[in-house]
């Protein structure tokens, strides 16, 4: 698994679509930026949401509102107070760690342990193995179970009555996190608040406090008059709108899965009070199946419903994705009630409320909010693509099957030889596709290489001209994930590469 996810990123580097930020100095931690690939294919991701939120609905708008905010915002929607994660220091180490990131870490390692004892048995027992009765019968399994259960509940509870002594106290009970040490030399569990401040104004003394947005959703709940208003929305309507948003996370690793700087699509749907569980399930419905839509397989999705609520939700799904690390989060969807708008209303004094003409009255809507992160969604694409693929006779090749409609570039295109006028007619070609699609002309090395190149860079079509082009004006179409070959005329390419890249 390790292996797995350091050939993706080492890949991400080799092929141009992510690189650390600021490499020459030697990086900045959790910022990363996106090379010529990366940006084409973050575009692509950007656009597919888009189309399926904005464009193919008629009740829904788009907007793109400023990072930077008026600073009551930040009060106003909880985030000043309670947008914390719980932080812990080793002493003997000098390092920081995330208190309940450290205690699922070892959880983590317990569930690892189930896993093997059953990959055991199951080989021990070959078809004769019940699983379901191996997990409740065992007794190793059962206590590992056990274990795993009660330091996550001893955990939960704590951080909920914020009662972090305990936090610690499990910490050092189980003795995780710092081996040197025997993990007793911890500072207290303190809240760290993840907004990054910044300052606007040339003077000190008048120097007005801001921050950069921890999420693109405000954006939306301060214009939501605006837009009702100059859109004529009439409720159930949505606002979305994709940005940056920024968190000074403290556990920054997992490459681009938890940055500091990063991008994200939300959706704000704007419903009747009362509303809100049918709009929750019927916008945990849509996006799953935007996401199946790209054809990555059903089994690396599943939900997972919180117990544990934010501090603005009441109702909350993730839909986790299998990473090179395992099943995490992609996307949240959740049931924000009016807490956004209601305290809006306090904290500014406006009234925010939208007169229903079908009920004759006047209320502060609800909100079932999609949130997604661009640069997630980049990962689980890009990881999940990327496979090696072994060809029999003893050969392998590295691909990227990309989903052809998000893939940075459509379609290659080569002259068989440099010569006998073939560079001509494929620069002709690409004359031609380039209006339509992104493609690109390469005419070094042998052709098997260049195929292979593309291959691994996610390219879904090659298109080769040669010699008997010149007679007949076909072309061959290489396809990426068959290597099949198929000899058309030259004008059919446009048709061929539309069909499967269209969004
Ligand atoms: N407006 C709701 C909200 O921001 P969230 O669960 O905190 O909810 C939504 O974030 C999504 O944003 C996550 O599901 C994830 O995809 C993405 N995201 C959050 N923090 C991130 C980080 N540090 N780096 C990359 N993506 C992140």
């Amino acid at each position: 698994q390790e292996d797995d996810f350091k050939k993706v990123i080492s890949h991400a580097k080799e092929y141009g679509y992510v690189f650390q930020s600021s490499e020459i100095y030697d990086g900045l931690s959790a910022v990363y930026d996106y090379g010529q690939n990366g940006a084409a294919l973050k575009n692509n991701i950007k656009e597919y949401w888009w189309k399926a939120m904005v464009q193919l609905h008629g009740n829904i708008v788009g907007i793109d509102s400023a990072i930077l905010m008026h600073p009551t915002t930040w009060k106003a929607s909880g985030h000043v107070d309670a947008f914390n994660d719980p932080l812990i220091d080793n002493k003997d180490s000098k390092k920081r760690y995330r208190a309940d990131v450290l205690i699922e870490d070892h959880v983590a390692k317990i569930e690892a342990k189930i896993d093997k004892e059953v990959a055991k048995a199951s080989k021990r027992f070959g078809d004769a193995f019940d699983k379901e009765q191996f997990l409740a019968t065992n007794p190793r399994v059962v206590e590992y179970q056990e274990q795993a259960c009660s330091i996550l509940k001893r955990m939960g509870k704590s951080l909920e009555n914020e009662d972090l002594a305990d936090v610690k106290s499990l910490i050092e009970e189980l003795g995780i996190g710092c081996p040197l040490s025997g993990s007793k030399n911890w500072t207290d569990v303190k809240q760290f608040n993840l907004m990054f401040g910044t300052k606007l104004g040339a003077s000190s003394e008048n120097a007005m406090d801001l921050y950069l947005r921890p999420e693109t959703a405000q954006g939306i709940f301060v214009n939501f008059l605006n837009v009702q208003k100059t859109g004529r929305m009439k409720i159930p309507f949505g606002i979305a709108q994709i940005g940056k948003a920024f968190r000074n996370e403290i556990v920054a690793r997992q490459f681009i899965f938890r940055q500091r700087e990063f991008e994200q699509m939300e959706m704000q749907f704007f419903i009747r009070p009362g509303s809100q569980r049918e709009w929750y399930e019927k916008w945990k419905e849509d996006r799953i199946k935007w996401h199946w839509s790209l054809g990555m397989g059903k089994d690396n999705y599943r939900f997972h419903d919180h117990d544990k609520l934010a501090h603005y939700a009441d109702a909350a799904a993730d839909i986790e994705f299998k990473f090179p690390f395992g099943f995490k989060e992609l996307e949240g969807i959740h049931s924000r009630t009016d807490f956004d708008l209601g305290n809006h209303e306090k904290y500014s004094s406006k009234k925010l409320q939208y007169f229903d003409p079908e009920l004759n009255e006047s209320y502060v809507p609800y909100v079932v909010e999609t949130s997604i992160g661009v640069d997630r969604m980049f990962l689980a694409v890009f990881s999940n693509s990327l496979q090696e693929e072994d060809l029999g006779n003893g050969t392998t090749r590295t691909v990227l099957k990309l989903p052809a409609v998000l893939a940075p570039t459509k379609a290659a295109v080569f002259p068989l030889v440099k010569k006998d006028g073939l560079p001509e007619l494929a620069h002709g070609i690409v004359e031609d596709l380039k209006w339509d699609f992104n493609v690109l002309y390469d005419e070094k090395d042998a052709v098997g290489r260049r195929y292979r190149r593309q291959d691994a860079a996610g390219t879904p079509f090659c298109i080769t001209v040669d010699h008997q082009t010149l007679e007949d004006g076909t072309v061959t179409v290489r396809h990426r994930d068959t290597m099949e070959q198929q000899r058309v005329p030259k004008e059919n390419v446009k048709r061929i590469i539309a069909q499967e890249v269209d969004m």
